[in-house]
């Protein structure tokens, strides 16, 4: 069997942890390949909310095994939080979470240099989630990190010399911390990692697929936070598109199925960073107090503005995707017009790829399309679909070129539509 690949294709918060759980029954194993608790994946069912963080979002559906693969990094404490309020509400993950030894820890001093390196940058910080994701990141590229495995040997002597590493760099930027407390409980976490089974996932998944068994990938992030293909250098520090499953899971790419495409029907950012069709008027108010945006761990308000189709194709292109799932169409019920960038207006020229130069500069051009004026949040098939709406869908799997699969119209579980399409 193959890996399907569910993955954001905007700047993350698409909506994925509501989906990857609705697919869930269809698969044996759910995994995620990269990123770590700067993700913020929600689901709702049964009148409950969950946000996941580095727990993948396979664990509600029962039956399942579900991988922290080895291109993830790991915040002990936080997974123990996290962990730990699951098994409270009736979820005890120790039978059914394997942990990569190849994942990558977070440390407490990962957290400060975040901080620290987002001082330093001033007016050009990044807007981090401040989880020490690009610090663990790079101490992992520079051949300098701890991994989950390391908790098996020496660990302590290892520690040490890392945290020593970190704070002559804090020393070197004047940055005055405490991490007394927080390293005192990252610690005793450490005890709580080793309750779970972890072992080399990248045997454990491919001896699944010759076995016929199937596996969904579950991305955190999106394409355009992507460190590659994303707005460098307002981004995350991983590579969130379809090849980063590939390298944070160890399948080759042979084993790659099904890519889901993941969009809302309109646009976000959280943090810096450029947004072309961001709206800084009352429409895009409306939009952020209808869609709720706010960040679903930071409580940050999200940035918001229509859909960027230039955008989208470039993410569509890059993972090669198959399927796309549009969320949050509910948001627009009550638009009169739906506008949609289709080029940007760069120097006088109009530009269609996305270009290397994406900055304030660019100027959206776009199309307007009627509205559907109809309250979609109770629908539970496509037949019920305004006129408009399925005009809206076409549109979009004209330009985009792939078949739209799924249409999410609402936060819930059962606010889902699978349209059913012949390829
Ligand atoms: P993720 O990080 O991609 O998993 O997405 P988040 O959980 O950070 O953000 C998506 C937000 O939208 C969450 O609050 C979801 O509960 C909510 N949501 C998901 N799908 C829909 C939808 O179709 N309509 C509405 N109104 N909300 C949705
Ligand atoms: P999910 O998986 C939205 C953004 C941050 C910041 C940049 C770098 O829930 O979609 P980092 O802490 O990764 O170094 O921050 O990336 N960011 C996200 N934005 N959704 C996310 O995850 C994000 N994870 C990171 O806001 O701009
Ligand atoms: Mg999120």
């Amino acid at each position: 069997m193959k890996v399907d690949v569910l993955l954001g294709l905007q700047w993350g918060d698409e909506g994925k942890g509501k989906i990857v759980d609705v697919l869930t029954p269809g698969y044996d194993i759910i995994a995620r390949f990269q990123g770590g608790p700067n993700a913020g994946h929600t689901l709702e069912f049964n009148g409950q909310k969950y946000i996941l963080r580095s727990i993948p979002s396979g664990i509600f559906q029962g039956g399942k095994i579900n991988v922290i693969g080895n291109g993830v990094v790991l915040d002990p404490l936080l997974f123990k939080q996290e962990a730990e309020a699951l098994a409270e509400s009736g979820h005890d993950l120790t039978k059914c979470l394997l942990i990569s030894k190849k994942a990558h820890l977070i440390l407490p001093t990962h957290r400060i240099l975040d901080a620290a390196y987002e001082t330093a940058k001033g007016d050009g910080k990044i807007g981090t989630t401040g989880k020490g994701i690009g610090p663990a990141y790079t101490d992992k590229i520079s051949r300098s990190g701890l991994r989950v495995g390391d908790l098996l040997h020496n660990f302590e002597a290892k520690y040490s010399a890392a945290k020593a590493r970190h704070e002559a760099i804090l020393t070197s930027l004047n940055y005055t911390y405490d991490i007394k407390d927080m390293e005192a409980e990252w610690l005793e976490a450490l005890e709580f990692l080793k309750k779970f089974t972890l072992t080399d996932s990248e045997h454990t998944i491919n001896n699944a697929l010759n076995e016929g068994k199937s596996v969904l990938a579950e991305g955190a992030q999106g394409t355009m936070l992507d460190i590659d293909f994303g707005s460098y250098p307002f981004v995350t520090s991983s590579n969130t598109v379809c090849a980063g499953c590939c390298t944070g899971l160890g399948v080759a790419p042979r084993s790659i199925g099904e890519v889901y495409g993941i969009f809302k029907a309109y646009c976000t950012r959280v943090g810096s960073g450029p947004f072309p069709t961001e709206l800084l008027d009352e429409t895009g108010e409306t939009i952020c107090r209808v869609g709720k945006e706010f960040g679903s761990v930071t409580g940050r308000k999200r940035r918001c503005g229509w859909i960027d189709l230039v955008a989208l194709k470039y993410a569509v292109m890059i993972n090669g995707v198959t399927r796309l799932i549009m969320m949050k169409s509910d948001v627009l019920d009550g638009f009169d017009t739906i506008k949609a960038c289709v080029a940007y207006t760069v120097n006088s020229k109009e530009v269609t790829a996305f270009p290397y130069e994406a900055d304030d500069s660019l100027e959206p051009v776009y199309v307007e399309l009627p509205g559907w004026k109809t309250d979609m949040t109770k629908m539970q098939s496509e037949n019920e679909f305004p006129e408009e709406f399925n005009a809206y869908l076409s549109f979009l799997e004209e330009e985009l070129g792939a078949p739209v699969e799924i249409v999410s119209v609402g936060p819930d579980r059962e606010q889902t539509i699978i349209r059913y399409q012949e390829n």
